[in-house]
C-alpha cells in the first residue's frame, strides 16, 4: 500500500517504531513483542544488514521471507529502507457505529442557559457587572452562582454593553458562570464519550431538549501502540513519562477529531459545547486523565484514582468551549472501569425485581449480576479471540472481514458474508463464533473442540502438524492465501467462552440465584454476534435463547445519562460504592467451572434450546 511517506529515525529503532512515528497504522496485536505475527511488512529495498530473528522464523513462512516479508517489530533499521505495508497489516478506520441511546431519559442537565436582563449601571446601582448578573440570576431564575470562569473576563464586559444588558448566561450545576452569550445566541451542547480499547464512540446532544444531534465512532488511535491493555501499559512502562504523554496526546487528538466531525455533521460550533462526559475502562480512564496506569498491570491492580472527577476541558486539551467541564465517571477497581459503571447506569439492574445478568465483552469481558437488593461484578480474561485477534486469520470488524459463516452439514461446504462485499482478508469476531459453532453443528469438531478424524472433506487438512479447516481458498481471497481456522484458534474461542460462562455462573452462585430472568449482551459484541451460535457454543449459563437480548452500547448510554441528568451522576457514584467486586481467580470452584465450560456446549450443564438448534443438523 503506497503511503508515500518518509520518516527519519535513529539507528537501531524498529520498523514498527518508525511506523508509529509516521502515524502509519500497522497492526500490532501483541504491542511489538514478536508474538502475534500481524505486523508483517515487505522490504522493497536491497539491504545487506537484515538478519531473520528467531521469532520471525516462527511467524513468517519461508516463502514470505524470500519475498522480503519481515515483522516490523523485529526489524531494526541501520540504513535507508523502502517498505511496503500489505493490506492485511493495516489497521483501518472503518468502525461500525456504536449505537446511541434508545432508552428514555428525563433531562435535568448539568449546564443550563438563562436569559437575563440586567439593570444599567448608575451611581445609585454601581455594583460590579458580575454582582449584578448574580443578582438577576437569583431574581429571575432562582439560581445561585458563586464564581465565574476567567474565560469570561475578556469578552464578558463588551458583550454586556453591546447587547444592552440583555444576555444569556451559561451556568454549571456547581454554581459557576461559564459564559456570557449575546441574547440571540441560545446554543448549548454536550458530548458523551465511550473510550474503548479498540473503538471510541461519541454522541453530540442538545442540552436544552436532550435531542441527539450526531454521533461518531473511530478506532482508538492508541492502537498503534498495541491492541490490548497490557501492550499499552507495557509501552508506558518502557518509555516512562514520554510514553504516557505519547499515549495521552494521541488519544486527545483522536477525541478532538471526533468532536470536530460531529460538529460538522450537526453544523454547530464546538465553542457551544459546554460539557463532556467520559466512560472507559480503568486503563483508558487513567491515560485520558494523564495518570500513569502502570499499577493496573500488576497484582493487585490498584487504580490511582477511583472517584469521579470534573476538570476543565482546557486543562485536558479537549477542544470545546475552554470554560466547559469534562466529567469522568467513577471506576470500581482495576478491572471494573467507568464503562461498567456506565453500563449499570444505563440498564439499571439496581432497580429491577428480576435477576439480571449483564455481559459486556470487548477486548476484556465484564459481567454484572443481581437485582435491586444486591449487585456483583467480575472481570473475566476472555482474551481477544472473540474480537478476531489471536486467531491465525483473525482481524477486527473491518472491510474484508468474514462476519457470518454457515457450513453445510452434508457437503461441509462453506458460505460466508464479507463486510463491504469485498474479497475476504480474514475473519472477525462474529465470524469466528459462527465458524466454531458451525463446525460443531456440522460435526466436524466434537464436544471437546477437536477436529474429528473421519471427516471426508478437502477443506480439513494438517498443516505443519496443526489441523485446520479452510474457509476460503487462496484464489478467492484478498491476501492470496487460504483463510483457515486452526485447532489452536478453536481452543482460544473455547477459553474465551468458558471464561464468560464460568464467570457468570460464579456470580450467580455468589448471589444464590439459580437462573437469571434475563441476560443482556452489551457492547458491539452483543450487537453483531449470532446469539444462537454463541448459545450453541455454550456461552451463557442457565438460559433459553429468548431470555438473551442485545442492548447496544450501554456504556455510551451511561455517559449520555450522566450528561443529561445530574441525578444520574449521583446514581453513578452510588453504583460504584454499592456494586461488589468478585475476584474470580480466587473464588472456590472457579477452575472446575471453567474446565467444564471448555466443552461445547458444556460438560454437564443443560441447555434447554440446544436440541432445537441442532435438529436440522442431525
Ligand atoms: S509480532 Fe510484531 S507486533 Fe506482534
Amino acid at each position: 500500500m503506497p503511503f508515500n511517506s518518509s520518516i527519519k529515525v535513529d539507528k537501531g529503532k524498529t520498523l514498527l517504531d518508525a511506523a508509529r512515528k509516521a502515524d502509519i497504522p500497522i497492526a500490532s496485536v501483541c504491542g511489538g513483542k514478536g508474538k502475534c505475527g500481524k505486523c508483517k511488512v515487505k522490504i522493497l529495498s536491497k539491504v545487506d544488514f537484515l538478519g531473520v530473528t528467531k521469532r520471525e522464523k516462527g511467524l513468517v513462512t519461508e516463502k514470505e521471507l524470500t519475498e522480503g516479508m519481515r515483522l516490523a517489530c523485529q526489524t531494526k533499521i541501520y540504513g535507508d529502507m523502502i517498505i511496503e505495508v500489505p493490506e492485511e497489516s493495516i489497521v483501518r478506520g472503518f468502525v461500525k457505529d456504536k449505537a446511541g441511546t434508545k432508552r428514555q431519559i428525563f433531562p435535568q442537565p448539568v449546564v443550563c442557559l438563562y436569559p437575563i436582563e440586567i439593570s444599567i449601571p448608575s451611581f445609585s446601582d454601581n455594583e460590579s457587572d458580575v454582582e449584578r448578573i448574580k443578582r438577576e440570576l437569583k431574581k429571575m431564575h432562582n439560581v445561585s452562582v458563586s464564581r465565574i470562569d476567567p474565560f469570561c473576563f475578556k469578552a464578558g464586559p463588551l458583550i454586556l454593553r453591546k447587547e444592552k444588558w440583555k444576555v444569556n448566561v451559561v451556568v454549571s450545576w456547581d454554581e459557576e458562570i461559564l459564559h456570557i452569550k449575546p441574547k440571540n445566541d441560545k446554543e448549548l451542547y454536550g458530548v458523551a464519550m465511550d473510550i474503548g480499547i479498540t473503538t471510541i464512540g461519541a454522541y453530540l446532544l442538545n442540552l436544552k431538549d436532550a435531542c441527539h444531534l450526531a454521533s461518531g465512532s473511530t478506532l482508538n488511535p492508541q492502537i498503534k501502540f498495541g491492541e490490548d491493555i497490557m501492550s499499552r501499559i507495557g509501552y508506558i512502562r518502557e518509555n516512562g513519562i514520554k510514553g504516557l504523554m505519547d499515549m495521552n496526546k494521541t488519544l486527545i487528538k483522536g477525541l478532538n477529531a471526533l468532536i470536530d466531525d460531529m460538529c460538522r455533521k450537526a453544523s454547530i460550533s464546538k465553542k457551544d459545547i459546554f460539557e463532556v462526559t467520559v466512560v472507559g475502562n480503568t486503563v483508558m480512564h487513567h491515560i485520558f486523565l494523564n495518570i500513569n496506569p502502570s499499577s493496573l498491570g500488576l497484582s493487585p491492580f490498584t487504580p490511582f484514582l477511583s472517584s469521579s472527577i470534573t476538570l476543565k476541558a482546557r486543562d485536558l486539551g479537549i477542544k470545546i468551549n475552554p470554560a466547559g467541564n469534562v466529567y469522568v465517571l467513577p471506576v470500581k477497581g482495576g478491572f471494573v472501569g467507568a464503562d461498567n459503571i456506565g453500563v449499570v447506569l444505563a440498564l439499571k439492574p439496581y432497580l429491577s425485581d428480576e435477576d439480571c445478568l449483564i455481559i459486556d465483552i470487548g477486548t476484556n469481558g465484564e459481567i454484572v449480576a443481581g437485582n435491586k437488593d444486591r449487585l456483583v461484578c467480575a472481570s473475566c480474561a476472555t482474551g481477544p479471540a472473540l474480537e478476531g485477534a489471536h486467531v491465525k486469520h483473525g482481524m477486527r470488524a473491518d472491510i474484508g472481514a468474514i462476519e457470518k459463516v454457515t457450513i453445510d452439514p452434508k457437503t461441509k461446504e462453506v458460505e460466508y458474508k464479507v463486510m463491504g462485499d469485498k474479497k475476504p482478508k480474514g475473519i472477525c469476531g462474529s465470524g469466528v463464533i459462527d465458524v466454531v459453532s458451525e463446525l460443531f453443528k456440522a460435526r466436524i469438531i466434537d464436544s471437546s473442540g477437536r477436529f474429528k478424524k473421519d471427516i471426508n472433506s478437502k477443506r480439513l487438512r494438517n498443516t505443519y502438524g496443526m489441523m485446520e479447516f479452510v474457509i476460503e481458498w487462496a484464489e478467492h481471497t484478498a491476501t492470496g492465501r487460504d483463510i483457515t481456522i486452526t485447532q489452536e484458534d478453536i481452543r482460544n474461542v473455547q477459553f474465551a467462552k468458558a471464561s464468560i460462562y464460568a464467570g457468570a455462573k460464579i456470580l450467580l452462585r455468589h448471589l444464590n440465584i439459580d437462573r437469571p430472568s434475563k441476560i443482556m449482551l452489551a457492547g458491539a459484541f452483543g450487537n453483531y454476534i449470532d446469539v444462537k451460535n454463541a448459545y450453541v457454543l455454550g456461552m451463557f449459563p442457565y438460559a433459553t435463547v429468548s431470555q438473551i437480548t442485545a442492548v447496544g452500547n450501554a456504556a455510551g448510554e451511561g455517559a449520555i445519562f450522566a450528561l443529561l441528568n445530574r441525578k444520574e451522576r449521583e446514581e453513578a457514584e452510588k453504583i460504584a460504592r454499592k456494586i461488589e467486586y468478585v475476584e474470580l481467580t480466587l473464588y472456590k470452584g472457579f477452575q472446575e467451572e471453567f474446565l467444564d465450560a471448555l466443552y461445547i456446549p458444556h460438560r454437564k450443564d443443560p441447555f434447554p434450546d440446544i436440541d432445537d438448534l441442532l435438529k436440522d443438523y442431525q
